[in-house]
């Protein structure tokens, strides 16, 4: 890691109140319902853990982990499952809870891949979104926690070289001169 440090870019206060807003948003549009939560692993799993508590409705929970094929900066897109599901998505409603949404490559992929197991929907909610960075164009976000600019950020189940995922808000990282 380059020598830098973490500035609070959003507080855990913050954080709290908006994942609750985004709980009751859920909850009112699954009435009747129950939610399959998938969460992407590791950064997702604060995220859906706090959601998770703040959802009224019933909620089932499953996990999958992903790498991307071809590491750095020209990702093919493609993307190789690590871990798979537990349990089949067909004729649930699922909701797919990320930390952040860069580029899109991830969400793309995987999205069709998750559609073809035919769920009875599927829906995608992400902790931060840095818009400026999408690069696909069939990724649509349900339901959203905050936007953020182009910067590295850590905490709340994200990493800088697999650090800082248990801050309980969300950090910038400076990288110093
Ligand atoms: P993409 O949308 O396919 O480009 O990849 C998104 C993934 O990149 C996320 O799930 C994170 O694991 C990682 N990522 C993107 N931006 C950041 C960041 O600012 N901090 C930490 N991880 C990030
Ligand atoms: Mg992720």
């Amino acid at each position: 890691m380059d020598k830098h440090h973490v500035e609070v870019m959003i507080d855990e206060q913050t954080v709290d109140k908006r994942i609750a807003e985004i709980g009751a948003k859920i909850s009112e549009d699954y009435k009747g319902k129950n939610v399959h939560m998938i969460c992407v692993l590791k950064g997702g799993v604060f995220f859906m853990c706090e959601l998770a508590k703040r959802v009224s409705v019933p909620v089932s929970m499953d996990f999958m982990s992903v790498s991307s094929y071809g590491s750095g900066t020209k990702s093919s897109g493609v993307v190789k499952i690590v871990k798979d599901l537990d349990e089949p998505l067909a004729g649930k409603d699922v909701l797919v809870v990320e930390d952040i949404i860069d580029s899109g490559r991830t969400l793309s992929y995987l999205l069709k891949n998750l559609q073809s197991r035919k769920p009875a929907s599927l829906k995608l909610c992400t902790l931060l979104d840095k818009p400026e960075r999408r690069v696909v164009d069939d990724v649509r976000v349900d339901y959203t926690g905050f936007e953020v600019p182009d910067v590295f950020v850590v905490g709340y189940g994200l990493d800088y070289d697999q650090n800082y995922r248990n801050l309980p808000y969300i950090g910038a990282v400076k990288f110093d001169e």
